[in-house]
This record gives C-alpha cells, sequence and structure tokens, in this order.
C-alpha cells in the first residue's frame, strides 16, 4: 500500500498511549487542553491518546502507528503537517526572534493582506485563540452599543460570557450568567422571541454543518441592522477553508465583526479579530484588549505564508474538489446500502457523518465506526476536516474503508449487536448544540 496505512490486521498496540494516559490521571484534570482531543472523544481502550509527529495529511502516535487523519489538529492544518512553505517562514523567523519589545512589522504587513481578502476587515486585531477574539468581539459590541445582552448559537469558546450557557457552567456568576441567550440556526422567529431592547450582538457561525435556509443568514442581518444590533461571525470554521474570506465572502455579507483562528497559520497559535472601522476604532481608546503573545511573530510569518500558499495553489478550490470527492463517495455507499440512519452532512471543507437514534444510540454507531477506522489505520470522529495534504489516494482509500465498515454497522445493527461490538469505552457526549436550546431574557 503505497501510503503505508493498512499496517495491520488488529486494533492499533497503544501500550505508550496508555502509559502517557496513566502519568496524566490526577496531575493534568480532565487530561487533556483540548475536549476534542481528549480521551472522551475517542474509543477509550482502542483509539490512540497521543500523536507525535505528522507530515502531510497523515500522523503518528507515540507507538508508531500511523494514521490518516481528518480532524487535522481540530481544524488548524489547513496545508498540512509540517508543511514546507509555512515551517521554512517559521525557521526563517525564528532565527531573527520570537517576540521582542517593541512592535513586529509583520503584524502590519499580515493586517494589510487580511484587509485585501475578508470583507469586513476595514480594521484588524491579533490574539492567540479563539475564546480571546470573541471575547473582544462581545466586549466591542457591548461599548458600541451600550447595550448588554447577547445571544448566541452554537460554541464561541471557554470564557465566561458564553460558557454561562451551556450545563458545564460552574464558577460563572449568576450576573454574567443573565446576559446571554441562545437562539436555533435557521429559525428567525426564535431570534426575534431571544433579543429585548438591551441586546448589544449577535454571534454565530454561518454555517456549521447545516445550510442556511429560507435566506436565514440575510435576514438575520437585516433584522440586526433594523435593531441596531451587531452581527458577529464566528469564522473560526469557515474562514480559510470555505472561501479565503471565509463565510462572509461565500455568502455575501458583512457582518460588523468577525473572529478567525484555527486554519490562518496552519497550526501556529493565532486569531484575528476583523471590522467595520467605525467599531474597532474603540480599541483605540475606550476599550481594553492587549496581550503579552498578540504580536508574537513566529504565528505571523506561518499567517502570512499560509495566506501566500492558499491564494498560490489556489487551495480552497483543492479542499472543495477533494471533499466533494468523499461527500459524494460516501452518499453512493450509504444509498447502495439502503439505510437511512447515517447521513453525509456539511460542506465539501468540513463534512460529517451523522447517526440518527432511529437505529439505536448515535454515539454508539459512532464508536463503532470510529474503533474500526482506526483499525484501518484513518483518525476519524465523525468529521472531515480537508487539508491541502489529503490526496487522491487517500479519498480513494477513505471510501474503501467506508464501503467495508458500512455493511459492518448495518450488520450489527440489524443482529442487535451494536453495544456488544464495541471493544472500549465507547465516545461520551460533547455539549455543542445549535438547535433546540432557544433561551430568552425574563420580561420584567
Ligand atoms: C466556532 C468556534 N468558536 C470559538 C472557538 C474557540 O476557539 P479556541 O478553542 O481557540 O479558544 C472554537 C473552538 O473550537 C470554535 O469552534
Amino acid at each position: 500500500m503505497p501510503n503505508k496505512i493498512i499496517f495491520n490486521s488488529q486494533y492499533p498496540i497503544i501500550t505508550e498511549s496508555e502509559d502517557l494516559y496513566l502519568r496524566s490521571e490526577g496531575l493534568i484534570p480532565a487530561h487533556t487542553q483540548t475536549m476534542a482531543k481528549g480521551p472522551s472523544q475517542y474509543v477509550n481502550g482502542i483509539s490512540p491518546k497521543f500523536i507525535k509527529r505528522g507530515r502531510g495529511a497523515h500522523v503518528w502516535d507515540v507507538d508508531n502507528n500511523e494514521y490518516l487523519d481528518y480532524n487535522m489538529a481540530i481544524g488548524p492544518i489547513s496545508l498540512g503537517y509540517a508543511y514546507p512553505k509555512t515551517d521554512n517562514a517559521i525557521i526563517a523567523q525564528l532565527k531573527d526572534g520570537i517576540t521582542f519589545s517593541m512592535m513586529h512589522p509583520l503584524e502590519v504587513e499580515v493586517a494589510e493582506m487580511l484587509r485585501e481578502i475578508i470583507p469586513n476587515a476595514e480594521s484588524v486585531r491579533y490574539s492567540k485563540s479563539g475564546a480571546d477574539v470573541t471575547s473582544a468581539a462581545i466586549r466591542v459590541a457591548r461599548a458600541y452599543t451600550g447595550k448588554n445582552k447577547i445571544l448566541c448559537c452554537g460554541y464561541h469558546g471557554w470564557h465566561d460570557w458564553y460558557v454561562s450557557t451551556i450545563a458545564r457552567n460552574a464558577g460563572i456568576p449568576q450576573a454574567v450568567k443573565d446576559l446571554t441567550f441562545t437562539f436555533n440556526y435557521n429559525d428567525i422567529d426564535s431570534v426575534r422571541r431571544s433579543i429585548d431592547d438591551d441586546t448589544a450582538a449577535i454571534i454565530l457561525e454561518p454555517v456549521v454543518f447545516d445550510e442556511p435556509k429560507n435566506n436565514f443568514l440575510h435576514e438575520l442581518a437585516a433584522f440586526c441592522k433594523e435593531k441596531n444590533i451587531l452581527l458577529i461571525f464566528d469564522e473560526m470554521w469557515t474562514g480559510f477553508r470555505m472561501a479565503l474570506g471565509g463565510a462572509q465572502e461565500y455568502f455575501g455579507i458583512t457582518p460588523d465583526l468577525a473572529t478567525y483562528s484555527k486554519a490562518i497559520a496552519n497550526g501556529m497559535p493565532l486569531a484575528i479579530l476583523t471590522g467595520k472601522k467605525e467599531i474597532m476604532n474603540l480599541f483605540d481608546t475606550d476599550v481594553f484588549f492587549f496581550n503579552t503573545f498578540g504580536g508574537e511573530a513566529l504565528s505571523l510569518a506561518a499567517a502570512k505564508a499560509t495566506i501566500e500558499e492558499m491564494k498560490e495553489k489556489d487551495v480552497i478550490n483543492y479542499i472543495h474538489s477533494k471533499g466533494s470527492i468523499l461527500i459524494e463517495g460516501i452518499k453512493k455507499i450509504i444509498y447502495n446500502l439502503d439505510i437511512d440512519y447515517i447521513e453525509v452532512k456539511g460542506y465539501p471543507f468540513r463534512s460529517l457523518i451523522n447517526f440518527k437514534e432511529s437505529a439505536g444510540d448515535p454515539l454508539l454507531q459512532k464508536s463503532f465506526v470510529q474503533q474500526e477506522m482506526f483499525k484501518r489505520g484513518i483518525l476519524w470522529s465523525g468529521f472531515h476536516n480537508i487539508s491541502f495534504s489529503h490526496t487522491d489516494m487517500d479519498i480513494e482509500y477513505t471510501l474503501s474503508v467506508y464501503e467495508e465498515i458500512l455493511p459492518m454497522l448495518k450488520n450489527v445493527i440489524v443482529n442487535n449487536e451494536l453495544a456488544s461490538s464495541i471493544k472500549g469505552i465507547p465516545v461520551q457526549p460533547v455539549f455543542r448544540k445549535t438547535s433546540d436550546f432557544n433561551t430568552k431574557p425574563v420580561t420584567k
């Protein structure tokens, strides 16, 4: 096998992974810094837990098993692991220094590049994580509008204003919890129901896996304008993948503010807030948003090289074409199996296998598919985050694996053997939820 994926006929040997896991027990609470990378999202006992290197779209775990990766570090790896152009830019910058006592020219150079490609980027600020920039967007929106409440949909990071809306919200004061509310994607009435005169901003991922219906995004933009509410697009996933300028370019909507991270620097930690000058100007004087590493140069050098490569090689089209082949291939397999409990959703740059409850617990179905994917050398947790390094051969191989595994899933479901076929602790739920959680301000 040219890509060396088929490395065994059994589940991977994960001795080193399990050893590190035990060493972290009681030392690193929750074991992980990123929930989606942690043991709860993989069949525990079967899946590896620690990855030590990557190249292209492939990674190697600490036991030296090779996998074709469809998570791509939960989004950041847009070009590929150890991608020469970005790595060389990082190495060149490293020789000059990482971070300095004054501003670095790359802060200006990259901002100029972003102004060219992101429709609302009249002004640009940097930081280190997605949560930093969504929180900065919320703060400046409150300052600009003089209002306090926020309406959101989906996941926006670990900070208080957002996490107050989820079940795992210990440690957040009630006064903060009383200011953020939720609406259902594609349901403009749920937006109408959840605002009041004190709503400062509506923040959402322009798309997750469902397409906007009935002109939802345009209606939302018009509604925000009418009510003097700022519209914030959280483009962590859509940015530099759906289009170079993200969903705002793709859908032709210019939000007041937008946040980016993940794919922008091919793995280096960089987050970006873009927005209209009139609003962003508040960062000049009134609104405080500063931190030590915001202008760190290695990440900016990586971002510059990543954007150049994306433009030069038409990476967006490449990702679109490979992702489309994968989606169409999976659809065909599902169709031929004549099953209605699995569907493939989303966009070519990021698609998802959705398991429905009609065939039993979706997490058990996902766990079954995941363990069989690992056995065949594919690192999978339900998604396909396509990068510039996923080759035709990778996609072809993946489809051949689906062709093998989905009938096995059908078989265990038909024979009522789903739960007993899972060889470790099944995947646990995540809290990401974008529908049926509409909460509203209490009318006084
Ligand atoms: C849509 C969205 N917004 C915000 C965030 C938070 O980003 P970070 O984890 O870098 O703080 C994430 C993280 O996955 C995300 O998916």
